[in-house]
């Protein structure tokens, strides 16, 4: 029987939570779809600061490449702000990021049928969205120098620098345009080109690569423009193709078209190694430790994990039924259920009990 090696980065706030409902339905979705998985749970963000001192030890870098996959939960909290930014949690899944070169960041916003009204938008804007938002995400400004906070003339200055090479925007828009390709044709490059240089560079880069891919239709939106797009009317879109914070802002707003950020997976991925998958979602330290956590999003993720980092796409059908199932019949968690919720009849459940539904659907 194959056994895969997981490494499991449960990290701070409502990580751990969410990381034990996740393990137990991988668990139980590998024993009945004929494979194995061996766990190896490291610490990253707060959670290592607090064991090592650094927030992504060499060792938990290690393990994840010596991995076929890699689960990460959620990094960060309040005690960790005052630190020196090389020290914070946030600067750990940089480095995590940087360090398997996953330069690809995939994070599909599909409405599911039964939460269409959880979403602050009206139903017939979000009814039958299904998009994907492709971040480029180890480059950018995110990444770029120089960088830093210097003291001259009695004034602080801080700054950063928002840059990108050729062959970067070459790697993220061709990852773009062949999901394009196996979906429905469509790619919406996302830029400030209008503005900036890099941004035109971007453009660049992107229109001449249209040429390979004739049965792609691509368009082309100003950031400030694609923010306002994906409320007004979400359904045009088919793949969003950004850069790094572009892509940070927009995919959390598009977040919100589902209802809650609490059920959105993505999937970060190089040109080889283990892929790492995370939920967008935070930490939320305001509500760790109560049991309020919605774990959907990790659960999806989970699901990601096991249809494009193990090539297990049946395991991962099961598990994505089963998160239908659970909100079909009406479970929710604090995040999701609302007035509307309410007003349906739906019943409030805390994150364990939402794991328990899972693991009775599968
Ligand atoms: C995300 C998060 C991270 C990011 C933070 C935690 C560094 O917001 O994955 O979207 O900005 O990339
Ligand atoms: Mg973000």
């Amino acid at each position: 029987m194959t056994t895969y090696r997981i490494t499991l980065l449960p990290g701070d706030g409502i990580g751990p939570e969410i990381t034990a409902v996740a393990r137990r339905l991988l668990e139980a979705v590998s024993a009945s779809h004929g494979f194995s998985l061996s766990f190896d749970e490291q610490p990253v963000g707060g959670a290592a600061i607090d064991a090592c001192g650094v927030p992504l030890p060499e060792r938990t870098l290690e393990a994840c490449r010596q991995s076929d996959a890699v689960l990460l939960a959620a990094i960060g909290g309040p005690r960790y702000d005052g630190l020196p930014r090389e020290q914070r949690p946030e600067s750990g899944l940089l480095a995590l990021r940087a360090g398997l070169g996953l330069f690809a960041n995939l994070r599909p916003v599909k409405i599911i049928p039964a939460l269409a009204g959880a979403s602050s938008l009206k139903p017939e804007v979000i009814e039958g969205v299904d998009l994907m938002v492709v971040r480029e995400l180890t480059g950018g400004v995110y990444f770029g120098t120089p960088k830093g906070r210097v003291e001259a003339g009695g004034h602080v200055r801080a700054f950063n620098t928002m840059a990108y090479s050729d062959y970067e925007i070459d790697r993220i828009a061709k990852v773009a345009f062949q999901l394009a390709t196996e979906r429905r044709g469509r790619l919406c490059s996302v830029d400030k080109a209008n503005v900036l240089d890099v941004s035109q560079l971007w453009r660049d880069r992107v229109t001449a690569m249209a040429a390979d891919y004739p049965a792609v239709e691509l368009s082309h939106l100003y950031v400030d423009n694609a923010a306002m797009q994906l409320v007004r009317w979400p359904k045009q879109f088919d793949v969003l193709l950004t850069s790094n914070l572009f892509g940070d802002i927009l995919s959390d707003e598009a977040a919100m078209l589902t209802g809650s950020i609490g059920m959105l997976p993505s999937a970060s991925l190089g040109s080889d190694g283990p892929g790492l998958f995370e939920p967008v979602h935070g930490s939320a330290p305001d509500i760790a430790g109560q049991d309020v956590a919605n774990p959907m999003a990790m659960v999806l993720s989970a699901a990601m994990l096991l249809r494009v980092g193990l090539q297990r796409p049946e395991a991962a059908d099961a598990l994505e039924r089963a998160v239908d199932q659970v909100l079909a019949a009406g479970c929710r968690t604090a995040d999701l259920i609302g007035e509307a919720g309410l007003a349906a009849g739906c019943t409030r459940l805390g994150c364990a009990a939402i794991g328990e539904r899972l693991l009775e659907a599968l």
